[in-house]
């Protein structure tokens, strides 16, 4: 498969292990995802890091907060020209659409998070405190995000086809991705990248299954491999 499709997640709390890695996959791969463990310990100094070797950056902090202070986080995110970051669309129909004006013209794009993949189905209504099931839900919150014109969302590889069934053209990135033989940690609604490429995803996020690897380079090989 195109390695170009996956989104390797740095979740390190240092920036050794993060550059480590980052020149163990060397030309392999473009695209790499930034989240809380790390940003909060080398923000600015991965950033940088990234950006001076090429790499695509995907900021996922995951915003949640009034309007008015992520629109100048938001802001913030286009002037350096950071590829794509995530809001939360349980953060209301408000925030998304006033990101989708931020961003308008720009080289960013924003990514609307649904239901986090660690939840499970059963657990929805004690997590969110929702009184709708799993998919109602779901679609609840993929056409406010779609209604918002917010160009992509990140939902689990299980919900493809129904953000599918919504809506052919919108961005779909997946995170709950893992090889065959990989334990599932804390995720909860996973597939294999080939499953979850064929199934429709634009995007893999992939974390431990190539980070916590005794050889990354072997699952760069075994990536490659997958026909799609
Ligand atoms: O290690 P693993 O492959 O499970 O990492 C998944 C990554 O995707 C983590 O960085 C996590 O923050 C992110 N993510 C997720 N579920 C979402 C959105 C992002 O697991 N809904």
């Amino acid at each position: 498969m195109d390695l170009n499709k996956i989104f390797v997640a740095l979740d390190y709390q240092n920036f050794d292990d993060t550059k480590n890695l980052v020149e163990t996959l060397g030309d392999d791969f473009k695209c790499y995802k930034v989240g809380q463990p790390l940003y909060t310990v080398a923000g600015n100094e991965i950033i940088k890091f990234l950006k001076d070797k090429g790499k695509r950056i995907f900021l996922d902090l995951k915003f949640f907060d009034i309007p008015s202070v992520i629109m100048k986080a938001a802001e913030n995110l286009v002037k350096q020209e950071i590829d794509f970051f995530t809001v939360h669309s349980l953060a209301g129909s408000e925030l998304l659409g006033e990101i989708a004006g931020i961003v308008k013209d720009s080289k960013t794009t924003p990514l609307g998070v649904t239901i986090l993949t660690s939840i499970a189905e059963s657990k929805i209504a004690d997590v969110l405190l929702i009184e709708k099931d799993f998919d109602q839900t779901m679609k609840i919150l993929i056409n406010r995000i779609i209604d918002s014109r917010i160009p992509g969302l990140v939902c689990s590889p299980k919900e493809i086809d129904l953000v599918r069934s919504i809506n052919t053209k919108i961005l779909i990135v997946t995170p709950g991705i893992r090889l065959e033989k990989d334990s599932v940690g804390d995720q909860s609604r996973i597939m294999t990248p080939g499953e979850a490429m064929k199934a429709g995803s634009n995007y893999l996020v992939m974390g431990r299954s190539i980070t916590g690897a005794q050889d990354p380079k072997q699952i760069v090989e075994q990536l490659k491999s997958i026909v799609i």
